[in-house]
């Protein structure tokens, strides 16, 4: 969906457009089809936020691959509470897998942390982590995010999976939020 149906106090503008997203992701999912060819890894999204992006993205690889979900919640509203909780938990067994996580975004880096640590927690070979957008001021942690698909500052940003309380989603680009005066 695009803007115009929107019902909203707040004002929208585009961050990021649905071709430059496109193009994006097409670079991600060859970059990770050179590196998983023969390899079978697990896809995890982080839901609710990365369903769209991995999506797009599980589409165009060309390499087998199990996909399975996690959810985990450190967000109210537009602050992080500062304490992350797992919702639901990985199904399949990981256990010596080559494993992709993909999350939506990064902002204090709390969440992917602890997801992090889970999944190494179950002994799997490896862990790709792959953001569709990161806010690289603001997190400071001593591992690496393999792949990212852009850089952004401190804006709360929403659509394409992102929300703002469940709202937004659906929409096909990226936008910033303001307040309408
Ligand atoms: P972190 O734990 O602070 O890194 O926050 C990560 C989670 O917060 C993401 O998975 C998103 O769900 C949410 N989040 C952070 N920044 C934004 C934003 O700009 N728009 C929408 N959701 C966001
Ligand atoms: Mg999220």
């Amino acid at each position: 969906m695009n803007t115009n149906k929107i019902k909203s106090n707040k004002e929208l503008t585009v961050y990021l457009s649905k071709d430059r997203i496109n193009t994006r992701i097409k670079e991600i999912a060859s970059e990770l089809s050179e590196n998983f060819s023969n390899d079978n890894p697990v896809i995890i999204g982080v839901l609710n936020g990365s369903f769209i992006f991995l999506a797009d993205l599980v589409r165009l690889f060309n390499f087998d691959c199990d996909i399975d979900f996690v959810k985990a919640n450190s967000y109210v509203g537009k602050e992080s509470s500062g304490k992350v909780k797992l919702d639901k938990d990985v199904s399949i067994d990981i256990k010596n897998r080559r494993v992709i996580l993909i999350e939506d975004i990064i902002d204090s880096g709390l969440t992917i942390e602890f997801l992090y640590e889970h999944i190494l927690s179950l002994s799997p070979v490896d862990i790709t982590i792959v953001a569709l957008l990161s806010k690289k001021n603001n997190y400071k942690f001593n591992f690496n995010i393999d792949i990212t698909g852009f850089e952004i500052g401190s804006d709360f940003v929403v659509g394409y999976g992102l929300d703002l309380n469940n709202k937004y989603r659906n929409l096909d680009s990226i936008y910033g939020l303001k307040e309408k005066n």
